[in-house]
């Protein structure tokens, strides 16, 4: 971008993701590489849409969050993340970066990936870098790890790689979103979940260094993982809900051991673990399988056969505010700009017609 004019704008949607087995753990903070390969599920419904723009003219970054200009930590993360891009497309230029989320920030709904997947392919695409799609998981994973993730749709693996400059490391998807139709999450959410003190990337770098279940978590992984891509590509819910249940908890007990102890769930949500624990004991199969991550909402998997015995049973858990269903979803998606001049009017003025006669 060689003159003052601002380069073009790019808005992106992307979408926050669920781990069945958990990234904890950096093995190289300078590239972001994790110890472990993770999997998860995208989810639909729930989105980041970010718009950036390079401008010249800017003096320095402006970022603005959910309506308001970012502070602090979430600008300095924006910030730094601008940088690389600059960095890798030779870029001097400021930008303009405005982003939203369709659901409560900070809610513990992971909207780091979603944030971080839309940042990497908006800024990537403003900055005139033609990343591809695992390019992009690269990038994003600099901002969040699980973004990395976030850019595809449906069931997704992020492996962890073996090489020491990172080139192996990288998501890819496993199947798309329609690979398993009836499978459906039903995301509980607790009431007076608290808000995240520590960010994630520094809790699981101090459950490396003091959990005594950590080494043993690592070595069990790389089985569970199998597995779990076994089961999903076979669309089996006897074999899969078990193992997810396995792994959140394995998670669970390393946080829980991890000094100071990191403890994210409320009564309400261990109450909802215990429920699924209970249908399932009530209906001699795994009809269910309960995973969360680093705060406080519950994720509950299921077969939509099952869903109305599940959201009764845990819809009526005092502290329950609300239940979601949820299901798996496309990745990161640029948004077309809206068309500009006569065309542009014409087909607004037309969208508007057909609200009015949708309405009356
Ligand atoms: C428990 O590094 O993606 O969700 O602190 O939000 O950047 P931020 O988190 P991130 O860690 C994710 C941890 C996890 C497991 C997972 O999603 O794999």
């Amino acid at each position: 971008m060689s003159s003052r004019a601002p380069g073009r704008s790019v808005t992106v949607e992307a979408p926050p993701n669920i781990a069945l087995v958990k990234y904890w753990g950096v093995r190289d903070p300078a590239l972001a590489l994790p110890y472990n390969s993770s999997l998860s599920v995208t989810l639909d419904r729930l989105r980041s849409r970010t718009t950036v723009r390079f401008d010249p003219a800017l003096t320095e970054d402006r970022v603005v969050l959910n309506g308001e200009a970012a502070r602090g930590g979430p600008r300095d993360g924006v910030v730094r993340f601008l940088d690389r891009v600059r960095g890798l497309a030779g870029l001097e230029a400021r930008a303009s970066v405005v982003s939203a989320n369709n659901f409560p920030t900070a809610s513990g709904l992971a909207s780091s990936a979603s944030g971080f997947a839309a940042l990497a392919s908006a800024a990537s695409g403003a900055a005139g870098l033609a990343l591809s799609p695992r390019g992009l998981s690269q990038l994003a994973r600099f901002g969040s790890g699980s973004a990395s993730r976030s850019i595809f749709g449906g069931f997704v693996e992020w492996r962890a790689g073996h090489r020491p400059d990172g080139r192996d490391c990288y998501a890819r998807p496993l199947a798309g979103p329609r690979h398993w139709p009836p499978l459906v999450d039903l995301v509980v959410l607790v009431r007076g979940a608290p808000v995240k003190e520590v960010r994630s990337q520094d809790a699981m770098q101090r459950s490396v260094a003091t959990s005594p279940f950590y080494a043993e978590r690592q070595r069990a992984l790389p089985g569970r993982l199998a597995r779990i891509r076994t089961a999903i590509a076979h669309r089996d819910a006897d074999r899969l809900f078990p193992l997810v249940m396995e792994e959140c908890d394995s998670f669970r007990q390393v946080c829980e051991t991890t000094d100071p102890e990191l403890d994210y769930l409320t009564d309400t949500s261990r109450t909802v673990l215990d429920a699924v624990v209970a249908l399932n004991r009530a209906r001699g199969r795994p009809v269910a399988a309960y995973t969360h991550d680093a705060g406080a909402h519950v994720h509950v998997f299921t077969l939509d056969r099952h869903l109305a015995a599940v959201r009764r049973c845990v819809a009526e858990i005092d502290g329950v505010e609300r239940t979601m269903v949820v299901r798996p979803g496309p990745g990161a998606r640029p948004i077309p700009r809206a068309p500009t001049g006569r065309a542009g009017r014409r087909r607004r003025a037309a969208a508007r017609v057909r609200s009015r006669r949708s309405a009356g």
